[in-house]
């Protein structure tokens, strides 16, 4: 049987080309599971997961729980808010803790950059990244490029810009990495005071001027603004924000060509995006966080085969 090269999900950056074709072809599969009467399948009956969340989420963290459902995984949750971390317990004894009550796979979200690396290092069991900072969120980037092959055929020798806030975010280095990997062209589109200085090095295009950037693409990516990680003031006003890197209806259908609207969600509506553009034709929102189900049983399916 294809197995994956790695033993966690920690980060697009770790991954090769074939890791992605095999959680795609698996993803095929589930997806097709997850369409039936009878959406759930036992392979994962032996398994047991912890979902540990330290920074909020609704897509990831019920998707991520619907996905171990679906496989017939044992589940718990923990959320940092409710839990003994806020008596000062750390990271390794809270999930040495989890692990003791034979946990064999942890899913984990963290404010800070580069905490799943450090997890997989200490603790001993299956690490998933659910976004660490803003540093990666591998399973948005590998549900966002499945969602374009879906949409277009293909990533390989697709355009697609990624627009917002670079800069503070993890959707934006996990898509860069995987679309680079997958052969696609790649722009980015923002407040030059939100594109890192080091962007170019890793193979992708700065434009600033949103229209060339849609009239360039085939797949736009609306990033929402972090605000929870601004730390300054990056541009004037959100109000000056939308009319320069917002996109509107009266922009798309002003277009050469029509274009596939992404967002990882979630959406502000107004600011990055409008409703008629968020609810259009053009838009695959939802399909994203359709496929997020499909990618994570995937995910979590190839991971556990390494466990076993
Ligand atoms: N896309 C995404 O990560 O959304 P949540 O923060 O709701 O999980």
């Amino acid at each position: 049987m294809a197995e994956l090269s790695v033993k966690h999900l920690l980060g697009i950056k770790y991954l090769n080309e074939k890791d992605i074709q095999l959680i795609f072809d698996t993803a095929d599969h589930f997806k097709e599971v997850i369409n039936r009467s009878i959406k759930k399948v036992p392979s994962l009956r032996d398994i047991t997961i912890a979902n540990i969340f330290f920074e909020n989420s609704t897509r990831t963290k019920l998707s991520f729980e619907l996905a171990e459902k679906r496989l017939s995984a044992d589940v718990i949750n923990f959320s940092a808010g409710q839990s003994s971390v806020k008596k000062g317990e750390t990271l390794i004894d809270t999930v040495n803790n989890i692990l003791s009550m034979k946990v064999d796979m942890v899913v984990m979200r963290h404010p800070n950059p580069g905490s799943g690396i450090f997890l997989a290092k200490h603790v001993n069991a299956s690490i998933v990244n659910a976004g660490d900072g803003a540093h990666e969120h591998p399973t948005q980037a590998l549900l966002d490029s499945y969602s374009i092959r879906e949409k277009l055929g293909d990533v390989a020798g697709k355009k697609v810009v990624i627009v917002g806030d670079i800069l503070h975010s993890r959707v934006a280095l996990s898509n860069i990495f995987a679309l680079k990997l997958q052969g696609a062209k790649v722009k980015v589109c923002g407040p030059k005071t939100l594109l890192p200085k080091y962007i170019e090095s890793l193979g992708v295009e700065v434009e600033t001027d949103l229209r060339k950037a849609l009239n360039w693409c085939d797949v736009a990516n609306m990033l929402r603004i972090q605000n929870e990680r601004l730390d300054i003031s990056y541009f004037p006003t959100t109000r000056e924000y939308t009319q320069q890197f917002g996109v509107n209806k009266t922009l798309l259908n002003s277009l050469d060509k029509e274009i596939v609207i992404m967002h990882p969600g979630p959406i502000n509506r107004g600011v990055e995006i409008t409703s008629d553009v968020a609810d259009s034709k053009q838009s695959i929102i939802l399909n994203q966080v359709e496929n997020g189900v499909a990618i994570r049983m995937a995910v979590i399916y190839l991971l556990a085969s390494k466990i076993k």
